[in-house]
């Protein structure tokens, strides 16, 4: 298993290019089990996640072929139903495959995703939606079933008390092959989503509504082959923002559009960072030469300030000066990286759903482990900003939504490098 060597304090500087979206690209290859053809997705990033999406869609009957950022799925024949537990224990977003395959199938199965150490997921906002399309919910022990009720899948008037990512999609995926008309109210506004339907709708689905909470699916009968390019992906970019607002340099991200990252950027702004950006040539440059400012942080739906970049701005600020305040609103789980932080030397209090740090620069380097997927970014980022050598095990975690953090950030110019536990 190998682990992340970082040895801190080199400022960031060059050009990196941003890897496609996970977080887009993965409901992109679940909608293309609706299809009975070939869907050709690009600037798809090479990741655990897609992997096991890949398998599963596999597992169920398509074909798919690799070819660089291109993935070519072709879903001609689909002879299963039921996805394999230990997939989507691996992945809890594949839970989004069932509103596919009930659209295409009638039926769709798999266990309950459960938690993780980021929250407790439910999947109740999943479930009603499914119902309210004239699904039969067959809920066994720790199984779920998805079958086509008596009347069809047909359309609904769906209410999203929450604006649920992971429900907006499956409503989106088990209502585009439906007779008549849905209507999502209260549907999340991610870019994520606008991307799901813009590729949807290059299939030859109905959707409007992009980017409202409104969204509106007019049922059709079948799609077509298309291909489609997966937007850069927003929390990379993001990420590595922070890392330079940690570390300090002046660096070129390509091919990701601003408009994605609003808040964030903002906020790196106000904390010292000055930033350029050129939303139609999908360029954002960073460039940071103080130490960063404190800051107050609240997390929320989108356009709020993402979730998924909270722990890399976590530890941005506790590398920085003054006393900040963050506020998780979206996963009660997501302070677990500030026990990490801490043995870096960062002074951090956490208190519910309330973190409050008191910027402690530069931090100190340290052997640490990620325990998830952003919290593992964050001790990156926290790498760079401290004194010495930080070790980072658990790094499968990263590896799930980053592509190769430490060839980017060495190309960047940090000292940073993968090695073996025994230090090879
Ligand atoms: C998606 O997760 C993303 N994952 C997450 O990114 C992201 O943090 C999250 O949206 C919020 O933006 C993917 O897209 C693969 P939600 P999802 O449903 O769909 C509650 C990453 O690091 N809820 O919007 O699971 C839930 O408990 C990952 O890339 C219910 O109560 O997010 C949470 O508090 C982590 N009932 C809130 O809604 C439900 O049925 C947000 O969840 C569903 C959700």
């Amino acid at each position: 298993m190998s682990e992340i060597q970082i040895f801190g304090l080199s400022p960031l500087k060059g050009e990196i290019s941003i890897q496609g979206s996970k977080n887009a690209v993965l409901p992109m290859m679940a909608a293309a089990l609706l299809h009975k053809g070939v869907t050709v997705l690009m600037n798809v990033p090479v990741i655990r996640d897609v992997s096991c999406m890949a398998d599963i869609l596999e597992y169920l009957g398509c074909c798919i072929r690799r070819q660089g950022d291109c993935l070519a799925i072709d879903a001609r024949n689909i002879d299963r139903t039921g996805i394999p537990d230990h997939f989507v224990r691996a992945m809890r977003s594949s839970i989004v495959v069932l509103g596919a395959l009930l659209g295409r199938m009638g039926e769709g199965s798999g266990c309950y995703p459960g938690g993780c150490l980021i929250g407790a997921r439910p999947i109740d906002l999943h479930i009603k939606v499914l119902k309210e399309l004239g699904a039969e919910i067959l809920e066994e022990e720790n199984h779920l079933t998805v079958r086509r009720g008596p009347e069809g899948i047909r359309g609904a008037e769906i209410h999203l008390a929450y604006p649920s990512v992971g429900a907006t999609e499956q409503a989106i995926l088990a209502s585009v092959l439906a007779r008549d008309v849905t209507v999502i109210h209260g549907a999340a506004k991610e870019p994520e989503i606008a991307e799901l339907c813009d590729f949807l709708n290059n299939m030859g689905a109905i959707i409007c509504g992009m980017g409202t909470e409104h969204l509106m699916i007019q049922g059709v009968r079948c799609l077509h082959d298309a291909s489609f390019r997966v937007d850069g992906d927003r929390i990379v970019a993001g990420t590595y923002a922070a890392a330079a607002a940690a570390a300090g340099g002046d660096i070129l991200m390509k091919g990701i559009k601003s408009s994605c990252l609003r808040v964030p950027l903002a906020l790196l702004a106000r904390i010292g960072a000055k930033l350029r950006t050129e939303e139609k040539a999908g360029r954002i440059r960073v460039s940071m030469e103080e130490i960063p400012r404190a800051l107050d942080i609240r997390t929320g739906p989108y356009p709020e300030f993402p979730t998924d970049l909270q722990s890399p701005f976590m530890a941005l600020l506790a590398s920085g000066r003054g006393v900040s305040h963050i506020e998780e609103r979206v996963f009660e789980g997501r302070f677990a990286t500030a026990e990490a932080l801490k043995s870096m030397g960062a002074r951090i209090r956490v208190r519910d759903r309330e973190a409050v740090l008191e910027g402690v620069h530069p931090l100190t380097g340290a052997r640490v482990a990620a325990s998830d997927l952003r919290g593992g970014a964050a001790l990156v980022v926290a790498g760079l900003a401290a004194r010495g050598e930080t070790r980072i095990a658990g790094c499968l975690h990263i590896e799930r939504g980053y592509e190769d953090i430490c060839r980017d950030l060495a190309a960047l110019g940090a000292r940073i490098r993968w090695v073996k536990e025994d230090g090879t």
